[in-house]
């Protein structure tokens, strides 16, 4: 698919089918998600693909954490956020609970219990960084999932960041044996979108340009 293409339709997939995906087509994907620049070339990605049973035990797990402690999804804000920002994140709850309705379910269950079942994908990529670099190299798992998450439309599968995962980083490094050195930057689910699921109806918008925009010239 044309890449342009790919960038106009991509979105975030919430309901999955179980369809397996094979390793052959991950190592595909992520063979050419490591064409992604990176400063000085350092390439300071690793991932960790987990599926089948594995990718089960991990979500019955992160469920099951998530009731305990009910960390939910949020902006990771350090500051009270703007008027703008407050509004834009409303907007996701307004926009999507028409179709969470549909199907009869709470946001903030579908959306929390979602996110640490990587919405029943059959497979997770946990993307770490290693914690000897600092913050300035998120930039660089950040340019992988935005390739990770183009790529793998461009092979007919979709996905969905799960940027909540952080907030078990600890138990998520205890059950897959992720070192001490290694720190979890982000999760995405990986999988065939159910298109018969309402949720995958759902699209979300974005602000007119010039809301991002200033021209110096
Ligand atoms: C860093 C990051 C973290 C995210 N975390 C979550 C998450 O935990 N759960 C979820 O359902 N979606 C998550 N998303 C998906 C966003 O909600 C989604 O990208 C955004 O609403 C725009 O929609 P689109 O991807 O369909 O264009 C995350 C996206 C990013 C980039």
């Amino acid at each position: 698919m044309d890449l342009i293409e790919t960038i106009k339709v991509r979105k975030s997939v919430r309901a999955f089918k179980p369809d397996a995906v094979s390793r052959q087509q991950i190592e595909e994907i992520l063979g050419l998600v490591v064409r992604a620049p990176s400063a000085i070339n350092l390439q300071p990605w690793e991932f960790i693909v987990v599926m089948g049973e594995e990718k089960e035990r991990l979500s019955r797990r992160l469920v099951k954490l998530y009731r305990e402690k009910q960390i939910s999804c949020s902006p990771g804000n350090v500051k009270p956020l703007s008027a703008e920002f407050q509004k834009r994140g409303a907007e996701s709850f307004i926009l999507m609970n028409p179709y969470l309705e549909k199907m009869g379910q709470d946001f903030n269950r579908f959306v929390n219990e979602g996110s640490c079942n990587f919405y029943g994908a059959p497979a997770a990529v946990i993307f770490c960084l290693d914690n000897a670099f600092s913050e300035a190299r998120l930039v660089d798992i950040g340019i992988a999932l935005g390739y990770f998450v183009l790529i793998a439309h461009n092979f007919g599968l979709s996905t969905c960041p799960i940027g909540l995962i952080n907030a078990y980083e600890d138990d998520i490094k205890e059950m897959l044996n992720i070192p001490d050195n290694k720190d979890v930057v982000i999760g995405a689910a990986l999988g065939y979108a159910d298109p018969a699921s309402p949720i995958n109806e759902f699209t979300s918008p974005r602000e007119d340009l010039e809301n991002f925009v200033r021209w110096i010239d």
